[in-house]
């Protein structure tokens, strides 16, 4: 369902990409990949999945999803329901929501089990590789001072990147996304020549004043 390469599109709790503003945004991004041609995603909180993922053709991701099984767990999710609700894909271990690494281990392992694409998020090259022998479908190496900035990993960190795909490549074929200040056709288009398969982005699209118009800027980067 995931296919490289591709624009990620993290939804986080913000306000102007949740609720019915999340359906919004969600229509936005199928509308360019319809007219781009372009592939992206869109990784939504639990209580916004069925509303986005009822309202567009575009694949859609669960944010999180706790490492337990059923039973006596008060406020939290896991993977099983997730799998009832139709789930096809969750991004876990983002670094606002970290697990440990038995339970990304934990999750990556039900997820082959029940069929569900996983996105795991990690920090920097060598923790890149050591979570790439579970197999996720892809991994997103996101430098934590960066997420949210100006500055995107390719133009502040491209060592990272390359590094995290050697690292990567030593130990599997995981494909490897990078995120963190993305903003531009540019920064996604450098991500891409140093060897990423995609980016994952938040506020550069959520937190524009034309959501569309920086979409497709930025998917431009892909082509
Ligand atoms: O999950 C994507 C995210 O952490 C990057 O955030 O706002 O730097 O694009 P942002």
């Amino acid at each position: 369902m995931l296919k490289a390469p591709i624009v990620m599109v993290n939804f986080k709790l913000y306000p102007q990409a949740s609720g019915k503003n999340a359906v919004k945004l969600a229509k936005i991004m199928e509308k360019v990949s319809r007219e781009t041609g372009a592939e992206v995603a869109a990784v939504v909180n639990a209580l916004d999945y069925h509303a986005v993922k009822d309202s567009v053709n575009i694949p859609v991701l669960l944010q999180h999803v706790d490492a337990v099984d059923f039973g006596a767990h008060t406020g939290r999710i896991n993977i099983e329901l997730a799998k009832e609700h139709g789930v096809e894909a969750i991004l876990i271990n983002h670094s606002e929501r970290q697990l440990k690494v038995s339970d990304i281990e934990f999750l990556v392992s039900k997820a082959h089990t029940l069929g569900i694409e996983t996105v795991v998020c990690t920090n920097n090259p060598s923790v890149s590789a050591a979570i790439a022998t579970f197999n996720p479908t892809y991994i997103a190496m996101e430098p934590p001072e960066l997420i949210g900035g100006d500055v995107s990993v390719s133009k502040a960190k491209p060592e990272a990147i390359t590094e995290t795909i050697q690292a990567v490549k030593k130990v599997s074929d995981v494909p490897v996304l990078v995120g963190a200040g993305v903003k531009n056709g540019d920064d996604v288009r450098r991500a891409i020549e140093l060897g990423a398969k995609g980016v994952l982005v938040a506020s550069g699209i959520t937190k524009a004043k034309d959501p569309e118009a920086a979409l497709r800027n930025l998917v431009s980067g892909l082509m």
